[in-house]
């Protein structure tokens, strides 16, 4: 089957961090390509990028496609509402450099507790990056699943740009986690201040390319038509 992808790249501004961290919740929850509900409950909900070096501000897994018996998660570049970059040069940058992947994706492999996962790269989902280029790894660091650590080594050496800790703000109904919530707000805020440019960051952008698949086969007949 050949697919032909239309890529509609839409930036989306949104008025605060708190604001990209709702609208990642809410993008997902009547969605019919919401994950299945086999995935750990405790990978659900929005995920703050904290003390990441680019700017970056949060991410969900609630759109990626989950697969229980090799406890496999497959995260699309160019799935819309999954990762907010910040309005500053290096989070366009960041997008930028995305966009050049092209239709790559990140699986993410479990063990049986969930609680450590090795992360591969495919570009344009057919090419494996090999482990002694770029290899990734999330590991989760407190008993309850609240906070992951995310660490990548690119030709072998840890690559400090890409490591950072994940920490749920909102959880899996959607109940924002108060304090991790408000510390990622001021400590964005904070980092807006000083940043390169020294722009306030009020706002941030939201990562929202839009993946229209249209198959080139014809859709199948539907009974009864006439
Ligand atoms: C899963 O990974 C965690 C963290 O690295 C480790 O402590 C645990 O033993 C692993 N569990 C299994 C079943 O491999």
């Amino acid at each position: 089957e050949i697919l032909v992808f239309f890529l509609f790249f839409n930036f989306q501004k949104l008025p605060s961090v708190a604001d990209a961290a709702d609208k990642l919740w809410e993008h997902w929850q009547q969605n019919p390509l919401r994950v299945a509900g086999s995935l750990p409950v405790k990978l659900l909900g929005v995920w703050w990028m904290r003390s990441s070096p680019a700017d970056e501000i949060c991410l969900t897994f609630e759109g990626d496609t989950f697969d229980p018996q090799t406890r496999q998660l497959t995260s699309d570049f160019m799935q819309e509402c999954t990762w907010t970059f910040g309005a500053h040069t290096v989070g366009y940058l960041s997008y930028v450099l995305l966009l050049l992947c092209g239709r790559s994706c990140l699986v993410y492999r479990f063990n049986e507790t969930y609680a450590h996962a090795s992360i591969k790269l495919y570009i344009w989902w057919v090419v494996p990056i090999p482990d002694c280029i770029l290899k990734a790894e999330l590991t989760q660091e407190d008993n309850v699943g609240d906070q992951f650590a995310r660490r990548t080594w690119l030709f072998g050496q840890l690559h400090l740009y890409r490591c950072y800790t994940l920490r749920k703000v909102i959880d899996k109904s959607g109940n924002k986690v108060a304090v991790d919530f408000q510390q990622m707000e001021s400590a964005e805020a904070e980092r807006g201040r000083s940043g390169v440019q020294g722009i306030p960051r009020r706002s941030c952008t939201l990562w929202s390319p839009k993946a229209t698949q249209v198959s080139s086969e014809k859709q199948p007949l539907t009974s009864g038509s006439a």
